[in-house]
């Protein structure tokens, strides 16, 4: 079997399209979206991933800026920032780049952002939308994954999901959402006895574990759909400084129903969803000031 490949970039783009168009009419209202991206350091894939959310989000015709802070920076700095950027009027969504230097305090950062600019949905209030609770905004990776199951058409209801991976930005959320659409939800760390029976079981084979190549072959169930939502670069071997997902493509292509590829898979529907997020961000400052 060779499995369909679920081509991110292509519907990433049909999206960017329609959120382009949303933004050109708010800014026609007066009310351009606005993106802050905070970073701090030198981490060179959190530069990479902030310079390709800034560009999409300039593209879509949004305000769209960084601001940099060194990585001696402290907690009270980049909290001060949070403080100014929720005060101000034109800034919509906020966006803190993680991972943040060790010494700073990310919780309490995190916790900082006002829930309304909260793009990221990295907030315990947005968090509780998880739950089905008030929450305004989820998670971009999780959410562009999702996004991508239900414009392919896969069946979840009553379907086994299987999650490799428990982060609060990936593992955990996506879990949550696929029991939302109705799935069976596994959830699998490193802890796990006996990984590849666990997968074996999965319809739906969400791989984020942050290591090269992980899932293989005989993981994974034949016609299954697999999610790759690992950004890899291996220092050795014969991917070298390759971007690689955390899925045996090559292999695992033969085997699965779907699959989605690195790079242009999970991705750019992140970005897609972080522009999804900024408008709503904006539509709800808009509802607010008409109320006052
Ligand atoms: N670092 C890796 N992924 C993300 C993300 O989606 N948002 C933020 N803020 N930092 C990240």
């Amino acid at each position: 079997m060779s499995a369909k490949i679920i081509d991110g970039t292509a519907m990433a783009k049909r999206l960017r399209a329609a959120y382009t168009a949303r933004a050109e009419a708010l800014a026609a209202q007066g009310h351009r979206p606005g993106l802050t991206v905070v970073i701090a350091g030198d981490n060179p894939a959190s530069r990479v991933y902030v310079r390709n959310k800034i560009k999409a989000c300039t593209e879509a015709g949004f305000d769209s800026r960084d601001t940099e802070f060194p990585e001696d920076v402290s907690t009270a700095t980049l909290l001060a920032e949070v403080e100014r950027l929720n005060n101000d009027s034109k800034v919509h969504g906020i966006l803190v780049q993680l991972p943040l230097p060790p010494q700073v305090d990310a919780e309490a950062v995190t916790a900082a952002i006002a829930p309304h600019k909260d793009v990221d949905g990295f907030h315990a209030i947005n968090l509780g939308g998880l739950f089905g609770l008030a929450g305004d905004f989820v998670p971009c990776t999780p959410a562009g994954a999702m996004e991508m199951l239900r414009q392919e058409g896969i069946p979840i209801e009553g379907r086994h999901a299987v999650v490799i991976g428990r982060s609060n930005i990936v593992g955990k959320p996506m879990a949550l959402l696929l029991l939302q659409a109705g799935a069976t939800v596994t959830i699998c760390h490193s802890k796990t006895v006996d990984l590849p029976a666990m997968t074996r079981q999965a319809d739906i084979l969400v791989a984020a574990v942050g290591k090269a190549d992980f899932v293989t072959a005989d993981m994974v169930k034949p016609g299954a759909c697999v999610i790759d939502v690992g950004i890899n670069r291996p220092e050795s071997g014969p991917k070298a400084g390759k971007l690689t997902g955390d899925v045996d493509f090559a292999a695992v292509s033969q085997v699965a129903g779907w699959i989605t590829p690195v790079p242009g898979g999970v991705g750019p529907m992140t970005i897609a969803m972080l522009l999804a997020n900024t408008i709503k961000a904006t539509e709800i400052a808009l509802q607010k000031a008409a109320k006052t």
